[in-house]
């Protein structure tokens, strides 16, 4: 990938540009992403909010490199991320960024151990599977079945299999989004715990304005744009939100 990361921006991990994204379906054209200019950095805990259908999966999406923009740049450090191949894309996710999503994508057939074994074996500095479902607070379900789990036990094992490889990032597309208030206060004390000891920038996709409050900078997407950002003077601990 190309090197040059704006200086400008020092403690920048993403910085974006003027980023577009058009979707072509046949002769229906939608424009979910209508220039998009970002600075996120390094630690933070940002919430993106937004209507449905404002951009702000296809926002994520893009900075984690699982989706190229129709226009404008964005730089992950000092790496070009448009522009680049297929492949240094997957490497770039591979290395730097952890997902989480709304339904936990554990594979059924292996235990929490192993969902989380199958992602570090792959990885250059990975933390021992044990240790990151420790991390999450199911050091006593190492051996458990997805399907022996509570849904918010899954989700503490998908955490926990996205940060076992120690990204720099960690992308949250709704992960409280199938789970009742109560579960999903435990999933986002997981989340504020890995962003505080890991200094993990965690960006988390909600529609729940009251998570807002757990977050650094709450960024709310408005018909592809930024329609606001706003700086937490002080941070609600996640365990006291409810929604
Ligand atoms: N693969 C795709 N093909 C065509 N259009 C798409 C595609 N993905 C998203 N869109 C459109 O782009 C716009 C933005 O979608 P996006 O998924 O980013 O919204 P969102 O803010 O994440 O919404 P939600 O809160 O419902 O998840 C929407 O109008 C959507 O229909
Ligand atoms: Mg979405």
């Amino acid at each position: 990938m190309m090197a040059h990361m704006p200086d400008a921006f020092p403690n920048a991990v993403f910085v974006a540009h003027n980023l577009t994204k058009v979707y072509r379906m046949g002769e229906v054209e939608v424009q979910a992403l209508r220039g998009i200019d970002l600075t996120l950095n390094r630690g933070e805990l940002v919430v993106l909010l937004g209507p449905s259908g404002s951009g702000k999966s296809t926002l994520l999406n893009i900075l984690g490199g699982l989706d190229a923009p129709s226009g404008g740049e964005v730089y992950y450090l000092d790496h070009k991320l448009t522009g680049a191949s297929e492949a240094e894309l997957t490497r770039f996710r591979r290395e730097h960024v952890g997902f989480v999503f709304q339904f936990y994508n554990l594979i059924p057939s292996l235990t929490a151990r192993e969902n989380v074994a199958a992602v570090t074996e792959i990885s250059q500095t990975p933390m021992r599977p044990e240790d990151a479902l420790a991390l999450v607070g199911l050091g006593n379900r190492l051996d458990h079945f997805p399907a022996q789990l509570s849904g918010g036990e899954q989700q503490r094992v998908a955490i926990a299999r996205a940060v076992a490889k120690n990204p720099a990032v960690l992308l949250c597309d709704e992960p409280t989004g199938a789970l009742d208030s109560a579960t999903g206060v435990v999933v986002l004390e997981v989340l504020e715990k890995v962003n505080r000891e890991l200094g993990t920038l965690t960006v988390l996709i909600t529609h729940n304005v009251g998570i807002a409050g757990m977050a650094d900078r709450v960024i709310r997407l408005s018909d592809g744009r930024i329609a606001d950002i706003h700086e937490n003077a002080t941070k609600k601990p996640a365990h006291d939100l409810a929604w």
